[in-house]
């Protein structure tokens, strides 16, 4: 079995990705501060992300290809520490790329649809970028170093969702659990985006990896929804009560740190690429849900 290493290992994205392709790689997670553990799924501590401590345990670890998950994901926080968003987000991709690179070993590195200002609706890959928070303009920063190192490097501009660890609730779960309670919720209406399911992604990224692809790809859901519409759409899929979720503007929050909002993109280039079509979100929300029937997310849930 070919053996994967992912970054942020505890992470919303790369706990899907190991339970998504366990059973036929052989997977390795990094892990940072948090110490979790999956069946039949390896773990490893990279205390930090210098240059020489990650040669270090990459050679040691030998994985055929690595997964670059790891971030300062929250823009919150990114905006009040942009030393650490700067270092977690842009120098420690920066320096996986570079061993990558000394060593050719394939990377996937997972950047954001957050890379805009907003303007464009299903924006293309080739677009000039125009980040307007210190989330984006770090994931930018790290886009551009890691293709300056890693020129085979396969960059990912996606944004999604699935079931997540207690510590770590998606978009979806936040909106599945609080319906569920019967608790009301206040969705963006003037937010639109592009979202998939985690798994769709770590199969598509999958095909990509196979056919060699380098540089940056889309990979987002065929469809562009308001942040609203997806709620109501989960709601109606899963038979929950719609009526408790509220539509509200982003553009009257004035001390959210700012955001685009438009962040939809384009996922022409990955499917002339692949030769398919990725699907539609209620598509994607209808798997969701049989995710949740069949079992196969309880190793995370139970996290
Ligand atoms: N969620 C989305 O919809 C979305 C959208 C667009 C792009 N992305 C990108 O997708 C990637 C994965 O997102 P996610 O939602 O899975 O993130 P997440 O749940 O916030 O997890 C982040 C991971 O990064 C690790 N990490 C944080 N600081 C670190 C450090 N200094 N050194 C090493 N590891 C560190 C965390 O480990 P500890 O908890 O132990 O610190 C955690 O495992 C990120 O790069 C993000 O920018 C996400």
């Amino acid at each position: 079995m070919k053996r994967i290493l992912i970054t942020g290992g505890s992470g919303l994205l790369g706990l899907n990705w190991a339970i998504t392709v366990r059973s036929r790689f052989e997977v390795v997670l990094a892990l940072h501060n948090r110490e979790i553990s999956l069946p039949d799924v390896k773990s490893v501590k990279f205390d930090n992300q210098s240059r020489e401590s990650i040669l270090k345990a990459v050679k040691q670890i030998q994985p055929e290809w690595i997964i670059h998950t790891a971030g300062l994901t929250n823009v919150e926080d990114c905006e009040k520490f942009p030393d650490l968003a700067r270092a977690v987000n842009a120098d420690f991709a920066s320096n996986v790329s570079s061993v990558c690179a000394e060593l050719s070993i394939p990377l996937v590195y997972i950047s954001t649809d957050h890379v805009f200002s907003g303007e464009f609706k299903f924006a293309t890959e080739d677009l000039p970028v125009n980040p307007i928070n210190v989330y984006a303009a770090t994931k930018v920063q790290a886009e551009t170093r890691v293709l300056e190192n890693y020129s085979k490097a396969l960059i990912i501009r996606t944004n999604f969702y699935g079931w997540g660890p207690s510590y770590r609730l998606s978009f979806s779960d936040q909106i599945i659990f609080s319906l569920r309670k019967g608790k009301k919720i206040t969705l963006f209406d003037d937010v639109f985006y592009t979202p998939i399911l985690a798994e769709s992604l770590i199969l598509t990224v999958h095909e990509l990896l196979e056919v060699g692809a380098s540089g940056i790809y889309n990979v987002v859901s065929d469809d562009r929804i308001s942040k609203y519409d997806f709620g109501i759409a989960i709601a109606e899929i899963f038979s929950l009560n719609k009526c408790l979720i509220k539509s509200g503007k982003m553009a009257e929050k004035a001390d959210l740190v700012k955001r685009p909002m438009d962040m939809s993109l384009l996922n022409k280039k990955v499917c002339s690429k692949l030769g398919h079509n990725l699907g539609g979100i209620n598509q994607d929300i209808c798997r969701l849900m049989e995710q949740e029937k069949s079992e196969i997310i309880n190793d995370i849930l139970k996290l």
